[in-house]
């Protein structure tokens, strides 16, 4: 089959088991054998055409994940405060509303060295930071050198479903991307734990998104440069037009089509974490023989995947708490940046652009105006954020105090979150340069 054919079609079924709200198949199916079944064999048929027409290499962990979901891991269902507490630190939940309404959920470790907020990434939530377990969870190994480590949600995930007058429910609740999750979110969870904490400035780490919507907030609210000691960007994404990912590349050249399909459809949810992703976590990472093996490959077909860095047994706990949910807005605007090779704003097209920025094109973010020292971490293999792109941002900022490539070949995007060596390879680094700023 032609390859472009194969991503349309595969594209097409990921918007509908997706992003369709509640018609999915999983919903009702989801303990009737049956449709499982037929669910199981159409993904099994489309995965494997793609593996042939883009020749992905052979992933051969997939095969052992069976056995390893025979074991169950308490893990699985403990929610992010209920994990932190089981592995010996305490956690508070704090609540926050932005400028615009939406209602945003924040965990803590208390400690009584300086403040640390961590951001998570795309389609993932706070739970990132805590579910590689006590040995290579970022969030804990911070903690154990007695920082104050704050845990940030963006909007729309699964702790951030909330807003003082839309409902999830509808449209308006969904349009949003990293622009705004730079220009609300962040600002108002970085003001609260200021506020709370006393301090004048904390230390910020984002991963992927996390990183992007730091750029943006910092650009667009100068202002909050000086609220930041020292911003540590694990794989910076801002200009995109390097990257490897072929799904997410084939993604974003099927854009317009895309958001068209889903204007027909009405729909801005992106892997919604309700009933969905029950539904997805049950039918396509539970027990399930063929399930099993699409929910972790998906993952790595998106982002990458390094096989030595992997803690296999965990996988199970890592994805019992993904997706994190997101719009769809957020894919697509990435999908622009890919596209326009630019850092810039949410293009509407021509005529809307207008109407919304006042001129044809959208602009581009002024990341001259980012001050606060920024350390870059990045590796060679990195489907997502690639060397040449992170080449540009550097070019771009004033004040980059750091730029590491981490010293470990297949190192991968997810690695810097998940990595079994996450200790060595990323933490240690962030501590030496935490002494000094
Ligand atoms: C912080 O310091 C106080 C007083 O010295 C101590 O009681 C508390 O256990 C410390 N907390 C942490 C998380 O280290
Ligand atoms: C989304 O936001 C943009 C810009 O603020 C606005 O022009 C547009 O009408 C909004 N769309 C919906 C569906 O609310
Ligand atoms: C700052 O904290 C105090 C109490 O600790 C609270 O009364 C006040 O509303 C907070 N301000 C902001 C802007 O959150
Ligand atoms: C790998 O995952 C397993 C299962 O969750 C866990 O018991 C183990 O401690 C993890 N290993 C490391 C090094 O984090
Ligand atoms: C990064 O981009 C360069 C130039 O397009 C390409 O040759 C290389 O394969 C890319 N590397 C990764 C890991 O994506």
């Amino acid at each position: 089959m032609d390859k472009a054919v194969v991503f349309k079609l595969f594209t097409i079924y990921i918007i509908f088991i997706a992003i369709i709200p509640n018609s999915s198949i999983f919903v009702e199916s989801h303990g009737v054998g049956d449709e499982n079944v037929r669910h199981s064999q159409a993904v099994t048929f489309i995965s494997n055409e793609i593996t042939k027409a883009v020749g992905f290499p052979k992933q051969n962990l997939i095969q052992n994940l069976k056995e390893l979901f025979k074991n169950e891991n308490e893990d699985m269902y403990l929610n992010i405060q209920q994990l932190i507490r089981k592995y010996g630190y305490s956690a508070e939940r704090h609540v926050v509303k932005t400028q615009d309404g939406y209602i945003l959920t924040m965990y803590r470790i208390p400690g009584n060295s300086s403040t640390v907020f961590l951001m998570h990434g795309l389609c993932s939530s706070a739970d990132d930071m805590v579910t590689p377990g006590p040995k290579s969870s970022i969030a804990y190994l911070l903690a154990n050198q007695g920082y104050d480590v704050w845990l940030g949600n963006a909007r729309g995930n699964k702790h951030c479903r909330k807003h003082e007058a839309i409902s999830p429910k509808v449209p308006e609740f969904w349009n949003y991307s990293f622009d705004e999750i730079g220009r609300y979110d962040l600002p108002a969870m970085i003001d609260y734990v200021l506020n709370l904490t006393g301090r004048t400035q904390l230390k910020y780490v984002g991963h992927s998104q996390g990183t992007t919507s730091f750029f943006v907030m910092c650009s667009e609210r100068p202002e909050y440069n000086e609220k930041i000691s020292l911003m540590v960007a694990l794989s910076p994404i801002a200009w995109m037009s390097h990257l490897k990912s072929p799904l997410i590349r084939l993604m974003s050249s099927l854009n317009p089509f895309l958001i068209n399909t889903l204007e027909l459809l009405g729909v801005y949810e992106f892997a919604p974490h309700n009933a969905i992703f029950k539904g997805v976590v049950n039918s396509f990472c539970g027990d399930e023989e063929l399930a099993v093996k699409y929910c972790a490959n998906f993952v790595f077909y998106l982002c990458g995947y390094d096989k030595k860095q992997l803690n296999v047994s965990n996988l199970p706990v890592f994805f019992a708490h993904l997706p994190g949910g997101s719009s769809t807005k957020q894919l697509l605007h990435y999908g622009q940046e890919i596209v326009s090779g630019k850092f810039q704003k949410f293009d509407y097209g021509q005529k809307k652009n207008k109407e919304v920025y006042g001129t044809k094109m959208p602009p581009e973010y002024p990341v001259g105006k980012i001050t606060a020292p920024v350390a870059l971490f990045y590796c060679e293999e990195d489907w997502l954020a690639n060397v040449t792109d992170v080449e540009i941002l550097k070019s771009e900022l004033h004040n980059v105090v750091e730029y590491y490539k981490v010293p470990f070949e297949s190192f991968n995007h997810l690695d810097f979150i998940w990595a079994l060596d996450v200790k060595t390879l990323i933490v240690d680094k962030m501590l030496q340069l935490f002494e000094r700023y």
